[in-house]
């Protein structure tokens, strides 16, 4: 498996990747995610020998003080195969000199909550409130 930084990006490709794990909000409207891809701090990507996309984070940063995760996600197709490891841990490197490592998921009680909760925890992050810290923001229209 390669892991890769990459600047330019197929939409046919992201679209695939990002329909597999069921992101309407996302898929609804293609070339606003190729657009936040462009314009992200940095876009890790994974793939076969054959090329093949196999997953994707990106990241909003200062690459002083924050990073911030956001969009972590391996085709369905191949969950469970250390991929979002190799994603994630490649990001807490790149970015170990900033004070704040920091991403939004859905809660614990959603759907898909037990398995990303499980996965960032098996990967070392802790919730917010578990440090004393709390997140704000407005309600996700
Ligand atoms: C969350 C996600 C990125 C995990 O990627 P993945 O490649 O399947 O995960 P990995 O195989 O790298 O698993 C890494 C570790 O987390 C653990 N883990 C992953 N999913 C788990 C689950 N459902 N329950 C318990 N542990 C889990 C694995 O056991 C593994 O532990 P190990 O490396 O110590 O053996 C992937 O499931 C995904 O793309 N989900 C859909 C998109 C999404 O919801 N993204 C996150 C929210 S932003």
């Amino acid at each position: 498996m390669l892991i890769a930084q990459e600047t330019s990006f197929d939409e046919n490709e992201i679209f695939q990747l990002y329909d597999s794990v069921g992101w309407k909000p996302w898929t609804r409207d293609i070339a606003k995610v190729l657009r936040s891809l462009e314009k992200s701090h940095l876009v890790l990507t994974a793939r076969d020998e054959t090329g093949k996309l196999l997953g994707l984070a990106r990241t909003v940063s200062d690459d002083e003080m924050i990073c911030y995760v956001q969009e972590l996600l391996v085709n369905r197709e191949f969950h469970g195969q250390g991929i979002g490891r190799r994603l994630l841990e490649f990001l807490k490197d790149r970015y170990v000199h900033c004070r704040y490592f920091v991403l939004t998921t859905d809660h614990e009680s959603a759907q898909e909550g037990p398995a990303n909760h499980a996965f960032y925890r098996r990967l070392g992050l802790i919730e917010h409130h578990e440090q004393g810290l709390s997140a704000f923001g407005l309600r996700v229209g």
